[in-house]
């Protein structure tokens, strides 16, 4: 059986939580393949709320083996406590969690490191999540990380942080003058949290090499999104890996035609959390109107998220970039309301018209939007489940969106919960 992605076709919190519990019972394998706790991913089961920061979130399904793969960047500490939560809960992952032994791990000096940096006035403030992730990624790339075979081997561990403590504390004292980290006290931490992730950490791109030859269904759950991608989003306001699924292959240890049906996520409008270039913003009282009728407050953070209308050039160029076959909109039922709903169907930079999207940032952060208005409608959607019974408005929005985009949707959200939910029925 092919494989399928969730991918977020905008800045991040699209929904992409929602949409893999959605479909995860049809899965065998959820695998995260890129990013780490910077990620918030809300399921919402009857009424009672779930968040995964480093989780896959199928882990509600059970029997569905869920995997870390080598290109997520692991913090010990909050899998361990998002375990214990789960466990608390009612929720064993025993036996159904498997870590790459090649992901890198997030280390205390890595949120230290990344919260001064944040902070440095003479650098560009990007608004992190504070997790870490830039500094873990950078250590990875200049090859001296730790990985979560080295957390568990306490020979290598020591070694390996010893000269990484060294190294961090000259920055964190003589370039921030921020008091050294004790390296005894991160060591024990550290060697005790590999203690416990012992037994789960493998080889897991052999792991999803056998499963995929073997037909199961391998679920690929994208953290962030495309705009946020380190190579094709809005650097350097961008995370610190390819948040698209083009990070799939690399990030999972599979070939990229593994990949399979792609679904690219997006809410019926556009939110970020963060500094950076987003040209559809809306700095009025409709902002706000989305903020709050969408519960725009970050779920990793709490920051609220700025809002605008559904950008189609940057969600044309998402889906150009990935090939996505079909979409995911959510939050349909927050635009409820609105006596008009907006697109911006192209942008104003210098002077001239340009409807697609430029990948150079500059150009982008001078890019006014041009917005193009469609009627609204004022009917409460949340308890609507087939495309057929929602308002001719609202569908004709969906219907816009998608001739725009070029890529027909798939899964229709009207609500947080699993039950809010409409599929297209196959043609
Ligand atoms: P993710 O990071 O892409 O998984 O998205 P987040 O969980 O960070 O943010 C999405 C938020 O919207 C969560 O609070 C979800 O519970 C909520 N949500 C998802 N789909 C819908 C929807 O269709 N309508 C409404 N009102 N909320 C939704
Ligand atoms: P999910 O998976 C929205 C943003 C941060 C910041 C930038 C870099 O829930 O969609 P980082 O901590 O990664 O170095 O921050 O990326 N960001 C997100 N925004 N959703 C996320 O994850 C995000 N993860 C990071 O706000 O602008
Ligand atoms: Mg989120």
């Amino acid at each position: 059986m092919p494989a399928t992605s969730v991918i977020g076709a905008q800045w991040g919190d699209e929904g992409k939580g929602k949409v893999i519990d959605l479909i995860a019972d049809r899965a065998d394998v959820v695998v995260r393949f890129q990013g780490g706790a910077n990620a918030g991913h809300t399921v919402i089961v009857e009424g009672v709320k779930f968040v995964f920061h480093l989780l896959p979130s199928g882990v509600l399904h059970p029997g569905k083996l869920n995997v870390l793969g080598n290109g997520v960047v692991v913090d010990p500490a909050v899998l361990l406590d998002e375990v214990g939560q789960f466990e608390s809960r009612g929720i064993s992952l025993e036996g159904r969690l498997v870590v790459s032994g090649a992901a890198h791990c997030v280390l205390p000096y890595h949120r230290v490191l990344d919260q001064l940096r944040e902070g440095e006035k003479a650098g560009v403030a990007i608004g992190t999540t504070g997790r870490g992730i830039g500094p873990a990624y950078a250590d990875k790339a200049n090859r001296c990380g730790i990985r979560a075979w080295d957390l568990v081997d306490e020979g290598r561990l020591r070694a390996r942080l010893a000269a990484n403590v060294d190294d961090k504390n000259k920055v964190i004292t003589r370039l921030y003058g921020a008091p050294p980290l004790d390296f005894d006290e991160i060591f024990d931490l550290a060697r005790d949290q590999g203690r416990r992730l012992r037994s789960l950490v493998k080889d897991t791109g052999a792991v999803l090499r056998r499963a995929l030859r073997e037909g199961q269904h391998v679920f690929f759950e994208g953290a962030q999104g495309v705009m946020l991608d380190i190579d094709h989003g809005t650097y350097p306001f961008v995370t610190s890996s390819n948040a698209d699924s083009l990070g799939i292959a690399a990030g999972a240890g599979i070939s990229p035609r593994e990949i399979g049906h792609q679904i690219g996520v997006t809410k019926a409008y556009c939110t970020r959390v963060g500094a950076g270039p987003f040209p559809s913003e809306l700095h009025d009282e409709r902002g706000e109107q989305l903020r709050e009728g969408g519960s725009e407050f970050g779920a990793t953070t709490g920051r609220p998220r700025r809002c605008g209308w559904f950008d189609v050039p940057a969600a044309r160029y998402a889906a150009a970039l990935c090939a996505f076959d079909g979409l995911a909109i959510t939050k349909l039922d927050v635009l409820s309301g609105f006596d008009e709903v907006g697109l911006v169907t192209a942008y104003e930079i210098d002077g001239r018209t340009v409807d697609e999207y430029p990948v150079d940032t500059p150009l982008i952060e001078r890019a006014r939007p041009i917005v193009k208005m469609f009627p609204g409608w004022s009917e409460d959607v949340r308890s609507v489940r087939s495309f057929a019974d929602l308002p001719p408005a609202a569908r004709s929005f969906v219907e816009e969106i998608c001739a725009r985009v070029g890529v027909p949707w798939e899964i229709l959200s009207v609500g947080p919960g699993r039950e809010s939910t409409m599929f297209r029925e196959p043609s």
